[in-house]
C-alpha cells in the first residue's frame, strides 16, 4: 500500500483497504456497471446470495438517465436493504463538473479519464482530479494506455501500457488505483481477446497501486485469473451484463405479458446468475462460469 493511500481518510480510505485486501487475499472486487433499478438489484442479489462485496459503477452515460442524486440514493439504499457491501464508483469521467457533482454526491470513488491526451496532459488532468477527490476523501482512478471504448477498433499494442511511463505516472499524479491497456477492449470483441500478461507482470513490478482492468466482457475467466494473479484488483464488467438482460427481457416479452413485475424478474435472474460466476473467479474460486 502505498504512503499517500495509508494516509487517506473518508469514503475513500474504506475503499481503497478493501481493494487491498482482496487483493492480498489473491483476489479481484468486481465492478459491475448498473443502468437502472433492475440491473442494480440483480447485481446486489448475486453479492448477497454469495456472501460477496463489489463496487457499484455507473458511466457518465448512466448518470444522464438515471440523474446523479437518483443513481446515488438507489445504489445506497439497495445495497443497505440487501446487506452487501458496496462502493460507489464514477466510471470514465472526463467532466471536471460531472466529477465534482458526484464527489459532492459522496461517490467513494471517481474514475478521471483522460487516456486519449498526451501524456504530460494526461498527468496534468489526473493529478488535478486527484488533489480534489482526495481533498474530500474519495478515491481516484485513472487510464494511462488506451483501452478502446465502445465501437472503436480492436486494442492494439501501440495502445498498451508502458511499464516506466506508468511508474512515472501513479508518482506524478498520486492516483490510487491504475487501468492499464494489456489487450482488452470494451464491449463485444470480434474475436477472443488475449492479454499481454508479461507486460502486466513488468506493470506490476514498476508500481504498487491495484491495477484495474477494463472490457472484461468476452475475456475467458483463465485470463480473468491470470490478469488476477499479476496485480489486477479491480475487474470492470459491463457489456455482458447489459446483454444478459436484454436478451431476458426480449425472451419474457415475447408472450404478450405487460406486467413489469413479471417481465423483468427473468432478465434480472439472468444477470444474477452471470454475476454469480465472475464474482467466484474474483474471490479466486475455481468452477464454471
Ligand atoms: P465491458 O463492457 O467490456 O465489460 O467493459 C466494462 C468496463 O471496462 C467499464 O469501464
Amino acid at each position: 500500500m502505498s504512503a499517500t493511500t495509508l494516509e487517506r481518510t473518508g469514503r475513500g480510505a474504506a475503499f481503497l483497504e478493501a481493494v487491498h485486501a482482496r487483493r492480498n487475499a489473491g483476489g479481484a472486487l468486481l465492478a459491475t456497471n448498473f443502468y437502472n433499478a433492475e440491473t442494480l438489484l440483480a447485481v446486489l442479489r448475486a453479492a448477497r446470495e454469495a456472501g460477496d462485496e463489489l463496487i457499484l459503477q455507473t458511466s457518465p452515460s448512466t448518470l444522464a438517465y438515471l440523474g446523479v442524486e437518483t443513481a446515488a440514493a438507489l445504489a445506497r439504499a439497495a445495497a443497505r436493504e440487501a446487506g452487501v457491501r458496496a462502493w460507489l464508483h464514477l466510471d470514465h469521467a472526463a467532466d471536471d463538473a460531472l466529477i465534482e457533482r458526484c464527489l459532492e454526491a459522496g461517490w467513494d470513488s471517481v474514475m478521471i479519464d483522460a487516456s486519449e491526451a498526451p501524456f504530460d496532459e494526461n498527468v496534468a488532468r489526473t493529478r488535478a482530479v486527484a488533489e480534489r477527490a482526495h481533498a474530500s476523501g474519495a478515491a481516484v482512478e485513472a487510464e494511462l494506455g488506451y483501452v478502446p471504448k465502445l465501437g472503436q477498433r480492436e486494442a492494439t499494442e501501440a495502445g498498451f501500457t508502458a511499464p516506466e511511463e506508468a511508474r512515472r505516472f501513479v508518482e506524478a499524479t498520486g492516483v490510487d488505483l491504475l487501468a492499464v491497456a494489456v489487450g482488452t477492449a470494451h464491449g463485444f470483441y470480434k474475436r477472443e481477446p488475449k492479454l499481454d500478461l508479461p507486460r502486466l507482470e513488468r506493470i506490476r513490478a514498476a508500481t504498487d497501486v491495484p491495477l484495474v482492468l477494463h472490457g472484461a466482457s468476452g475475456v475467458p475467466p483463465a485470463q480473468w485469473r491470470a490478469a488476477i494473479a499479476r496485480g489486477v484488483a479491480k475487474i470492470n464488467f459491463a457489456t455482458e451484463i447489459k446483454d444478459a438482460f436484454t436478451r431476458g427481457l426480449r425472451d419474457a416479452l415475447a408472450g404478450g405479458e405487460i406486467d413489469l413485475r413479471k417481465t423483468f424478474p427473468p432478465a434480472m435472474d439472468a444477470v444474477t446468475e452471470l454475476v454469480a460466476g465472475k464474482l467466484r473467479v474474483c474471490r479466486g474460486e475455481g468452477g464454471s462460469v
